[in-house]
């Protein structure tokens, strides 16, 4: 609870007591809940982060993008919108650009090709993929002309317009790293587009939390070259250095020609 709403409850705490105390059908607060909201007020991140029910907070928000109709082509053409999949304590969160065919299939992302490879990349860092949070900028599949496969880049507009709901996501989650998979991903975050070759393997910041940049999964389907492979293992390995997680030989040597 934010400390500077301590005065505020004792105030009403102490109100509360006395009402008890006079037995009075009123207030209904237990004992162990006025003993509960007594207890000091947490000031560290991490003791807030434990005390915040974060699925509970994204339930809501996941609940009104399932019924957007912001982008009304979007709402019209998509299956179900995608809003979003994993821990929602997660220290690591990857930002993906939007569903394709299988994730509006399905409702989660990056369950397709990409998303294999992704969830590749996530177990040799030595996570879950239940570990950490995966989303989207746009939770609607950008939508094609009949007949036509394949995917297109989320327009601008539709950026602009669905980007509230990841901030929401992030500002509830606030993983301790953020990792944006290819160009629409920093666009969205850091409203810039620079070219991947300069913005990735370094580290950029949004709204003060550590955002990495490295190339999306897709691209390492195109180019199988093992030195860009390396590239974005390199990357994570810059991640798991941040998160102090441990890092292995094996896991260091990944990809080395
Ligand atoms: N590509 C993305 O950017 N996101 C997905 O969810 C799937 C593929």
């Amino acid at each position: 609870m934010a400390a500077e709403f301590s005065p505020a409850l004792d105030l009403v705490l102490d109100a509360l007591q006395q009402m008890r105390e006079r037995g009075g059908k009123l207030p209904r607060a237990s004992r162990v809940s006025l003993t509960e909201l007594r207890r000091p007020v947490a000031h560290k991140p991490t003791e807030l982060a434990s005390l915040v029910d974060k699925a509970a907070l994204l339930a809501p928000i996941q609940a009104r993008v399932a019924v957007c109709v912001k982008c009304p082509h979007l709402a019209a053409s998509r299956t179900q919108t995608v809003f979003g999949v994993g821990n929602p304590d997660a220290e690591l969160m990857f930002i993906g650009e939007a569903p394709g065919a299988d994730e509006d299939a399905r409702g989660e992302p990056f369950v397709g090709r990409a998303g294999q490879l992704l969830t590749k990349i996530i177990e040799t860092m030595g996570f879950a993929r239940s570990e950490v949070y995966i989303a989207n900028v746009l939770k609607c599949r950008p939508d094609m002309p009949r007949g036509s496969s394949g995917n297109r880049p989320p327009t601008p507009d539709e950026m602009q317009t669905c980007l509230p709901y990841l901030a929401e996501q992030i500002d509830i989650i606030q993983p301790k790293v953020l990792v944006a998979l290819g160009a629409t991903a920093v666009e969205g975050l850091l409203g810039t587009r620079g070219t991947m070759r300069e913005m990735r393997g370094r580290w950029h910041s949004h709204h003060e939390t550590p955002l990495m940049i490295t190339y999306h999964p897709s691209y390492l389907l195109r180019n199988q070259a093992p030195s860009e492979k390396r590239k974005v293992w390199e990357d994570m390995l810059q991640v798991l250095e941040r998160l102090e997680r441990p890092i292995t030989d094996k896991q260091r040597n990944y990809f080395r020609t």
